[in-house]
C-alpha cells in the first residue's frame, strides 16, 4: 500500500479512536501508537508546551529528552515558528537534539487550540529524507482532531 493509502486510512482511524473522548493525553496516546505501529518509525511522540518549554508527552519508542526550551531543536524551532518542519537529514540541521544516534530524518508538526501552539507531534526515522509533503498534509490534519 503506497504512503497516501495508509495515511488515509489511518485517518479514519484516528478520526473514529479520538471522537468522543476529550482527554488530550489519551488522544496524544493512541494518535501515537497508531502512527508508530502503522509506519514502523523509529519513535513517534508528543511534547507538550508548559510555560517556555515543552516537555516530553505520550510516545512510543526509546526513551527520550524530558523537556526542550523554546526556539530549541526541531522542536522547538517548529513551535516558534509555528510551522511543521520536515527534517531530510537530522545531522545537518542546526541545533538538532540528538536524543538517540540513530534517528536520521525527522518531521515535527505544531498542535494548536484556539489558534494557540500547545504541543508538537515528533517523528523520527531512522532513515534519511523520510517525510515530505505528503507526510505534512496528513499529519497536521492527525493533529487536529486531539481535542
Ligand atoms: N530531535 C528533536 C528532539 C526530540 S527527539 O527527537 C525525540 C529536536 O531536535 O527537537
Amino acid at each position: 500500500m503506497d504512503k497516501e493509502s495508509k495515511y488515509q486510512e489511518l485517518i479514519e482511524q484516528a478520526e473514529a479512536l479520538v471522537s468522543g473522548e476529550t482527554d488530550e493525553i489519551a488522544n496524544m496516546a493512541n494518535v501515537a501508537a497508531l502512527l508508530h505501529e502503522s509506519f514502523g518509525f523509529w519513535w513517534t511522540g508528543f511534547y507538550r508546551v508548559a510555560g517556555d518549554e515543552l516537555v516530553l508527552g505520550p510516545f512510543q519508542g526509546p526513551v527520550a529528552c524530558t523537556r526542550i526550551p523554546f526556539g530549541r531543536g526541531v522542536c522547538g524551532t517548529a513551535w516558534e515558528k509555528d510551522e511543521t518542519i520536515i527534517v531530510p537529514n537530522v545531522h545537518e540541521f542546526i541545533g538538532h537534539i540528538a536524543c538517540s544516534s540513530a534517528s536520521k530524518s525527522e518531521i515535527v508538526v505544531p498542535v494548536h487550540r484556539n489558534g494557540e501552539v500547545t504541543g508538537v507531534l515528533d517523528i523520527d526515522s531512522a532513515e534519511y529524507s523520510t517525510f515530505d509533503e505528503t507526510d505534512r498534509l496528513y499529519l497536521e490534519r492527525v493533529v487536529s482532531f486531539l481535542y
